[in-house]
Formats: structure tokens, C-alpha cells, sequence
């Protein structure tokens, strides 16, 4: 089983840039599960009910969010009414919609269906429920119902949060990936339980801003310190970030891929990934595929990690 997880979506660059290029990944990895980070689809704040139905329209299973969930209020009933529109599970009781989504796959639907989870850290983000427990609660209920194949996007600021959860949450889910930082780390593993993780898949949408956001905005808040509103930076080329993990019938991984797809980064200047010798470039499978022409061209960097244990294991 595969599943293709794609990090934070930003505003309009980011939406365009996911419809342009899901059809090609699907084409290069046929996954039988995608999932995307949402919570900054609506002008870099939250998400609204037609993004959710366009984002499902595109076959995507589940969607998560983060600190941005509740930036556009409408989303408070949609997010009742779509059970596979997630917020982070350690929300206070009472708190509208749901943290967990176990969904079958579209594509072949005799596959064990796959739970979503979507918790946020604690550290330099506001005070929700411990998200260790909430975690054991949800985890331990999938597995005690027969589900054994367990997604969680941690959406958390601090990489030491990350990994704690992660090595928490080994042997008992089938992947733990981070969102928030929107920028993707070069960590992705096997854990010795047989667990995927990375710390941050990264986002999707415009590459020239802060965070995705207008520069001048960002700056003038760190140089002033007084407020200033976000926009999103709407011009130049975007980045797409994904992983794609595979999972063994009992729920482990057995290899994990993290990607980008960085579309006229030469053109603008950028040096991609040069620095990065882990990373090794291909462009046969999605570069052959038909691209928009207006956009250019594009650079796909993958690293891979798999587990050669994995077979061995109980
Ligand atoms: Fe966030
Ligand atoms: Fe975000």
C-alpha cells in the first residue's frame, strides 16, 4: 500500500500548483492514499468549505490542518459535515469536528483502509491538550478495532517535539510525519519498530516569500515589531513537497521517499539542492509528462530510504 502525503498548501500558488501537479505524481507513484495539509489553502488562513470539496474532487482522502484551522469560522460546520476534513485531535472536548479519519482507498477499495490522525505540538504554539495522551487514546483504539495501518501528521513548531512523538508513536503507527515549519527537513527514516517518519514534509505554493507569505509583511513585523498583516506572495515559482511511504500488509513501512518539485527555480536564480548530496535528481518520469508550458521547466528531488529489515521483522 502507498500513500502520497502532501505538506501545507499555501493560498492560491500553492492550490494551482496541486492541481497541476497531482495528476503527474499519481501518474509516477499510483498511490492508493493521498493526503494534504490544508490549513493554509485559504489565502495562507485556514480553509473554506468549496477548497474542501475541490480538494476531494482532485481524489484526495483526507485533509489535515493545524493552528489555522479556525481562521475562516465558516469552516465550523463544514468541518462537522466532512468527516475527512481533520483538525488537530488534542482540541479540548467539545471542540467541533473530529481529529481522526480512517477512510478505503478510491483506488482499490479490497486495501485495508488507512487512519488519519492529526495532532499538533504544544511547544511555541498555543496550549491544546497534551498531545502524548491524545495520541495513546486514538492509537490504541485504531489498533484494539483492527486497524493497523496509521497515519499522523504532527503539526508542531519544534523539531525535538517531533521526534519525541515520533519515537512515542514507533511500533504502534505506520508513519509519523511533521507540517508546520513549511520548510522540508532531510531526516526521512525507518524507525526500528518499522515506522516512517520525517520531521517537516515542507509546502506548497510560492518559494519567494517568508513561509510562502509577501516578504515585506514578515520583514516589517521582525524589524518593527508591530503588527502587520500576511499576504500571500502570489508571484514567481512554486514548490510542491511531498513523502510517499510504502506500507506492508500489517502496517509497517518499507520505504520512504521525500520529495519537491521545484518548478523555474534556475530561471529565478535558485540553485537547488546542489549542496545536498543525498538528494539525487530525476526528471525522466515527470518532466516527460506533459508540463505547462508557461511555467517552464522543473526540478524533481527525491531521496529514498528503505528499510532492508523490514522482512525480518515480528
Ligand atoms: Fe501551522
Ligand atoms: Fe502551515
Amino acid at each position: 500500500m502507498r500513500v502520497l502525503f502532501i505538506g501545507d498548501i499555501v493560498g492560491k500558488p500553492g492550490r494551482t500548483m496541486l492541481s497541476e501537479r497531482l495528476p503527474l505524481l499519481k501518474m509516477h507513484y499510483a498511490p492508493h492514499y493521498v493526503i494534504v495539509n490544508g490549513e493554509n489553502a485559504a489565502h495562507g488562513r485556514g480553509i473554506t468549505k468549496k477548497i474542501v470539496e475541490d480538494f476531494l474532487a482532485m481524489g484526495i482522502d483526507v485533509i489535515t490542518m493545524g493552528n489555522h484551522t479556525w481562521d475562516n469560522r465558516s469552516i465550523m460546520e463544514t468541518i462537522v459535515d466532512e468527516p475527512r476534513l481533520l483538525r488537530p485531535i488534542n482540541f479540548p472536548p467539545g471542540t467541533p469536528g473530529s481529529g481522526v479519519a480512517t477512510v478505503t482507498s478510491s483506488i482499490d477499495p479490497d486495501l485495508p483502509p488507512l487512519a488519519v490522525v492529526n495532532v499538533m505540538g504544544r511547544s511555541f504554539l498555543p496550549p491544546l491538550d497534551d498531545p502524548f495522551r491524545a495520541l495513546d487514546d486514538v492509537v490504541n483504539r485504531l489498533i484494539k478495532e483492527g486497524i493497523r495501518h496509521i497515519w499522523v501528521d504532527v503539526h508542531a513548531e519544534a523539531t525535538a517535539e517531533k521526534q519525541a512523538i515520533g519515537w512515542y508513536l514507533d511500533g504502534r503507527a505506520s508513519a509519523v510525519v511533521g507540517t508546520h515549519t513549511h520548510v522540508q527537513t532531510a531526516d526521512a527514516r525507518i524507525l526500528p519498530g518499522g515506522m516512517a517518519y520525517l520531521t517537516d514534509v515542507g509546502m506548497t505554493g510560492p518559494m519567494n516569500g517568508i513561509l510562502g507569505m509577501e516578504r515585506e509583511g514578515v520583514l516589517a513585523r521582525f524589524l518593527t515589531q508591530l503588527p502587520s498583516r500576511f499576504e500571500v506572495y502570489e508571484e514567481g515559482p512554486r514548490e510542491l513537497s511531498f513523502v510517499v511511504v510504502d506500507l506492508d500488509e500489517k502496517g509497517r513501512a518499507t520505504s520512504i521517499e521525500r520529495g519537491r518539485i521545484v518548478e523555474d527555480a534556475h530561471a529565478e536564480g535558485w540553485t537547488v539542492n546542489t549542496a545536498d548530496t543525498a538528494y539525487h535528481v530525476f526528471t525522466h518520469a515527470l518532466t516527460n509528462a506533459p508540463v505547462n508550458a508557461s511555467t517552464g521547466g522543473l526540478t524533481v528531488s527525491t531521496d529514498v530510504s528503505t528499510d532492508p529489515s523490514a522482512e525480518d521483522k515480528p
